[in-house]
């Protein structure tokens, strides 16, 4: 998500400064984005200058101090876990200007839990990207509890200037997006564990008959098995509702590392080049 992130603000014309503390994620971040704005010259949608410009207007930090002690905004994008952002958010207070906004691309973690560890709470405020960045046209924008009105309209202004929708929701368990996406997928997983059908006809049936671009167990392996599990159990936690607990199955394939298309497998397998169900499915 962070180098679709980067790409998008890139392109429109920001500098954009790319932190990861793994140097060799940052060589992989820039050789994403690099291919990704190619399709686009590909398909005629920007030129090469506008290509190199892009690029030109990213620079890679592996300290969040140096990459972030100028910054009008920072957009943190790291793993979904809740203590390793707070943490982040700690530093992020310390080592920017007393006037940058704060934003989390979280998908679930409460926003308002997030700005409680600032000095700085009214501007903090979840910016929600959907993957792959440079394409999905939402941004989800969530107020924390004390989230200012000023924060929200820089926000939502600025997700125009990136040529995306915002839509601004508030700071409940999975806000909007997840809080639907979620329980559909879940849903999906006990259908194959119940039997009920196999992957191919569980997603066939909603991409024919839902018109949804891709079905929900190949959305899951998009997505990331692992995030989907951790997205759950936040509904599950934040609600108090079993009707979120995530599939046993779900469950299962985390634990044994089959996290989907970054794990090579999950519930179909990536290694031939083309989508095939998994053989433990077939
Ligand atoms: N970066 C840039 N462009 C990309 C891209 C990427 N990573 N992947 C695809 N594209 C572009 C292609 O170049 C193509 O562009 P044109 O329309 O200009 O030709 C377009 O996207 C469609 O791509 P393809 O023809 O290769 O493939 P497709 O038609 O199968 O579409 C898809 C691919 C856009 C990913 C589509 O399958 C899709 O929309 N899937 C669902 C995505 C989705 O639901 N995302 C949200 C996930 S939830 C989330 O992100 C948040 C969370 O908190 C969990």
């Amino acid at each position: 998500m962070g180098n679709g992130i980067a790409h998008v603000f890139a392109q429109n014309g920001f500098d954009v400064s790319l932190v990861d503390l793994n140097p060799d994620q940052l060589k992989q971040a820039l050789t994403t984005i690099s291919k990704n704005l190619d399709r686009q010259v590909a398909k005629g949608t920007i030129s090469s200058t506008e290509k190199e410009a892009t690029l030109g207007r990213i620079k890679m930090f592996s300290t969040i101090t140096d990459g972030v002690n100028s910054a009008d905004l920072v957009v943190e994008a790291a793993t979904e876990n809740t203590a390793l952002k707070l943490d982040i958010f700690r530093q992020l207070d310390l080592a920017t200007p007393p006037t940058t906004i704060l934003a989390t691309n979280t998908s679930s973690i409460s926003i308002t839990k997030i700005a409680g560890v600032t000095k700085r709470p009214a501007q903090v405020i979840g910016m929600h990207f959907m993957n792959p960045v440079p394409v999905m046209k939402l941004v989800e924008v969530i107020n924390g509890y004390a989230t200012s009105k000023a924060t929200t309209q820089l926000t939502t202004d600025l997700s125009l200037k990136l040529g995306k929708i915002p839509c601004v929701v508030n700071d409940y368990p999975g806000f909007i997006a997840n809080r639907i996406l979620m329980p559909m997928i879940n849903e999906a997983i006990f259908s194959l564990y119940e039997g009920v059908a196999g992957v191919s006809e569980i997603d066939t049936v909603m991409k024919l008959g839902m018109a949804h671009p891709m079905g929900p167990l190949q959305l899951a392996d998009f997505i990331g098995l692992d995030v989907c599990y951790s997205i759950l159990q936040v509904l599950h936690e934040g609600f108090g509702n079993p009707k979120y607990a995530p599939c046993p199955l779900l469950t299962n394939m985390v634990s044994a590392g089959f996290l989907g298309v970054k794990s090579g497998e999950g519930f179909y397998a990536y290694s031939q080049g083309d989508l095939r169900v998994s053989s433990r499915f077939a």
